[in-house]
């Protein structure tokens, strides 16, 4: 399909633009961002960035695999992250997955996007539920799914393989269409403690 512009008072999800890829590239320099972000080559260079914005991207929308915007504060063009719907295969359950530079972070940013995402996943009927996993304490990943409405369904191997082919202990969660998009029991303590 063709790529689809989503708003809020907040935010803007639209299209990386070429001019986007020294942004992504001083932000995917974040050291955390080595263990948390299984598809992202490292060392990142300024040609993976441009590689992701001029390839991935268009060709994910295209082919109707992979759905991806760049987060914007609305009415200001910097680029403050990335969100992404992984539907491979048309699959019945996407897979979500977001990063905010660094100086962005803190500010639920990323739960306002996940929303965002959600409604139009669910709305568009693009997919029945998304499925959100994260490297096993990594606790801000946790806390935006859980403040989303995601239900934590385990700890187990990482669904992707990680770029050394290693599968790392993650946490899983699932948000159906029909569910309350409210915090549900049953996450680790430690997300719940905030
Ligand atoms: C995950 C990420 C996108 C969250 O975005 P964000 O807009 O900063 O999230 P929020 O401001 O809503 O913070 C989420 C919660 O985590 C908490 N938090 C933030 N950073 C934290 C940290 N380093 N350790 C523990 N808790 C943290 C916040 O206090 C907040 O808690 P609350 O919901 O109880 O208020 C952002 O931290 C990030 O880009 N991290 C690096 C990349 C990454 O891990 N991506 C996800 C891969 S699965």
């Amino acid at each position: 399909m063709q790529p689809v512009e989503l708003t809020s008072p907040l935010l803007r999800l639209d299209q990386p633009r070429p001019d986007d890829a020294q942004q992504v590239f001083e932000y995917c320099q974040d050291p955390v961002f080595e263990g948390y972000l299984a598809a992202l080559p490292w060392p990142y260079r300024l040609e993976d960035a441009t590689a992701f914005i001029t390839g991935f991207v268009p060709a994910g929308w295209a082919g109707d695999t992979e759905y991806t915007w760049a987060v914007r504060a609305a009415g200001s063009p910097a680029l403050l992250g990335v969100i992404g719907l992984g539907v491979p295969g048309a699959a019945a359950t996407g897979s979500i997955g977001f990063w905010l530079g660094a100086p962005h972070r803190g500010r639920g940013l990323m739960a306002e996007a996940q929303r965002l995402v959600l409604d139009w996943a669910f709305g568009t009927g693009v997919c029945a539920a998304v499925h959100w996993e994260c490297v096993a304490g990594n606790l801000a990943s946790a806390r935006t799914a859980r403040t989303a409405g995601f239900s934590f369904t385990g700890q187990g191997p990482s669904q992707p393989a990680y770029r050394d082919g290693s599968h790392p202990m993650s946490w899983h969660g699932v948000l159906r269409a029909t569910d309350d998009r409210v915090p549900h029991a049953g996450w680790p303590a430690e997300v719940v403690a905030g």
